[in-house]
This record gives C-alpha cells, structure tokens and sequence, in this order.
C-alpha cells in the first residue's frame, strides 16, 4: 500500500505559515493564492501558474528550474499550495525529483479539497490530457476551508461537479438536487469529510486503478473531451458534471428506460441548469458554443479512452440502480443522441 491518507482538516493559515517557514523548505504556491493570501509571499516560495500548460512537460521542467536554482537539495522539505493544478505538476515533480520524495499538500480549491487530494495521482498533459503520470500521494494533507473564500463563483462551483458525480455513482440524485439547492457557504467540511470518505473507502480497496476505482471516472469520458473541445475553457467540475449527464442518458438508453428513471433524469437536467448559471460559467468562460458538441466529441472521447481495452466502442462507466458497471458502449447512434440531448436541455 502506498497512501495512508491522513487528512488534517481544520488547518490555520498561521500554522500553513510557520510550516513553510521552517529552514530548507522550498514551497510551490499558486499564483492567485498569493495574491489572495499575501502572507505567503515567503523567501522561500515559487509561484505557480495555474493553468493547464503548466500541467506539461515544458512547464514542469521551468518549475524544476526554478526549484534547483533556490538551492534544493534531496532532503529539501517539498510542499504544494493550491488546486489541482498545483497537485498534479508538484506531486508529479516531488515523484521524480532523486527518484522520488515525501511532499506536503495543502489543496485550495473545494474540488481539490473534496476530491484530488487524496488518491495519489499525479497527471501531466502531453498531446491529451493527463496522459503522463505517477502514483505518489503526499506524506501529509492539510485542509483549510478559509482558501475558500478567495475562489472565484465558477471555480467555487466547479468543485461541487466531483461531489455530485459521487453521488450519480451512490444513487442520490435527489439529495444532490435538495442539497446543492438551499447550500449555504461556509459549511463545506461537512461535504469535505464524506467526499474525501467515500473515495478513500473506494482507493484503500483498489489504489492503483485495477477494478472499482475505475467507476471514479464516471462522467470523465466526455468530460475530458468537452475540456479538450473547449480548450480548456469549460473548468474540470463542470467538464465532469456535464459527462455525468452524458453518461446518465446513455446509461438510461441501455438500460430498461423505465419511467422513474427517466423523471430522475428530467429533474437532474433541470437542475444542471441551474448549477451551471450558479456557477456563473457562461459570464466567465462565454456561451458553451455549439461545435463543442458534435460528433466529434466522440472520437476525442475514443482517442484519449484510457480504460479502452482494445475492441470497438468506447468503454464508460455507466450506472443503473444497482451501482456502476463498465460498459463497452458500441451504439454511437445513442452517443449522438445524450450528446445533443445534454446540449438543448443544459448548455444551450
Ligand atoms: N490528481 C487527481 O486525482 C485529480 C483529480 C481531479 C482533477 N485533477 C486535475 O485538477 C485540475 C483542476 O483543479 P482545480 O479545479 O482545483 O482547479 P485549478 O487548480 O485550475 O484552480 C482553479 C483556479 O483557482 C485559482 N485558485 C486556487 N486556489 C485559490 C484560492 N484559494 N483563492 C483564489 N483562487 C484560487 C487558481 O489559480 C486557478 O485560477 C485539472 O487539471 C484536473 O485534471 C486531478
Ligand atoms: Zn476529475
């Protein structure tokens, strides 16, 4: 086994502070971190551009630049502020720096906070997205929900997109539904603690992605190809949460279509919508535009399939009422079909 998963939650700024005061320590920071949390403008502290260019070889190679050049050493303390960005390019570096190395992961956003952080996954983008990556989950996690506060409403929202998928996987569309419709901030742990919960019951039966961790990836086949469509401009939540749809339809369409689930279907739809406004994605990324949806997306999804095992179709976690089942899904018929369906219910 490689991760414990200890997670700290209930972490101070103050104790981040003096943690990445400690002599020969070098700390990775999101740039926007910084700016909102200027208390971390250290000696010590490498900003990290937050964007998925960052997330590459090129990137990764400027970052180790930058770490040799502040004097690192094989013993040097590693810690990584920020979101998922910030995890997967410190944790991928903290992976290879002399064969690997402990790090420290304070994760900032809520989707990093209540999904990434723990799972031990660490992802470059080469060609496709996420294609290149190690194993190597952090020595220590440390949440602190004040990090909240500075998020933008869209990447805010965005976190939420990961909690919901648990819940399509769990069966509880309509308490998502009740929940994310009277939330009130500020009482995120809550939600921390039983995200972080269910994924760590999942990983500590399958670290390393042989059987059920493979129902995480729910809603990620079409999820990554609307991120790839969209050049990165639809966030990774809502990416996913819109794939849950996605893969939603095509399970109802392969499966019995029996009415009840259809209805579940229609209500989850309409309120896709309304997470989406909430999340103010279309005022910060633009309107969702109409060849980001087309058949195309299938074959994006074919060409970066992951789980793909050889064979026709494309290979997604579907779900009925009974939990997620892998499906190699061959009708592409039903595939345009939940394509333009979730276009004209949620994205249009
Ligand atoms: N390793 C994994 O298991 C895993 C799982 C899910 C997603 N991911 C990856 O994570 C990435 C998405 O991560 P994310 O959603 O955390 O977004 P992100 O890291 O892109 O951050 C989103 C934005 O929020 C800013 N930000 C971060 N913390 C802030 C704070 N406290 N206050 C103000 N601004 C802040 C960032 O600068 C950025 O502009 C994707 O690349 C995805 O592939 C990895
Ligand atoms: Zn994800």
């Amino acid at each position: 086994m490689y991760g414990n998963y200890e997670v700290q939650t209930g972490t101070s700024i103050q104790e981040l502070v003096e943690m990445c005061n400690q002599p020969n320590t070098i700390t990775f920071v999101d740039e926007n971190v910084l700016k909102h949390w200027s208390v971390f403008n250290l000696p010590n502290v490498i900003s990290v551009d937050a964007n998925e260019n960052t997330k590459t070889l090129h990137g990764v190679g400027e970052l180790i630049n930058k770490f040799v050049e502040s004097d690192a050493t094989p013993k040097t303390k590693i810690i990584a502020i920020g979101g998922g960005i910030v995890q997967d390019a410190v944790g991928f570096i903290a992976s290879v720096w002399c064969r690997g190395v402990d790090y420290v992961l304070v994760p900032t956003t809520l989707l990093s906070q209540i999904d990434s952080c723990v799972g031990g996954k660490t992802s470059i983008n080469h060609i496709r997205k996420n294609i290149l990556g190690t194993f190597w989950p952090p020595k220590e996690i440390m949440i602190c929900t004040d990090f909240l506060n500075t998020l933008s409403e869209t990447d805010y929202w965005s976190g939420w997109g990961e909690w919901i998928k648990y819940n399509v996987l769990r069966n509880k569309i309509d308490h998502t539904i009740q929940t994310l419709s009277s939330l009130n901030k500020g009482h995120e742990i809550e939600f921390i603690v039983d995200g972080l919960g269910y994924k760590i019951g999942i990983i500590q039966r399958d670290e390393f992605d042989k059987g059920e961790r493979k129902f995480l990836n729910f809603g990620h086949t079409f999820g990554h190809a609307l991120e790839s469509a969209s050049q990165w401009k639809i966030p990774h939540g809502y990416a996913v949460f819109i794939g849950s749809l996605i893969a939603m339809y095509v399970s109802y369409k392969l499966g019995e279509e029996n009415e009840q689930r259809w209805e579940e279907l229609q209500r989850f739809s309409a309120f896709g919508r309304s997470y989406l406004d909430r999340g103010c994605l279309e005022k910060s990324m633009g309107s969702f535009e109409r060849e980001w949806f087309t058949r195309e997306l299938i074959d994006i999804a074919k060409k970066s399939d992951k789980k793909q095992e050889g064979g026709q179709g494309l290979r997604m976690v579907l779900v009925n009422e009974d939990g997620a089942y892998l499906y190699n899904v061959e009708n592409e018929t039903v595939l345009e079909q939940a394509i333009e369906w979730v276009y004209n219910e949620v994205c249009k």
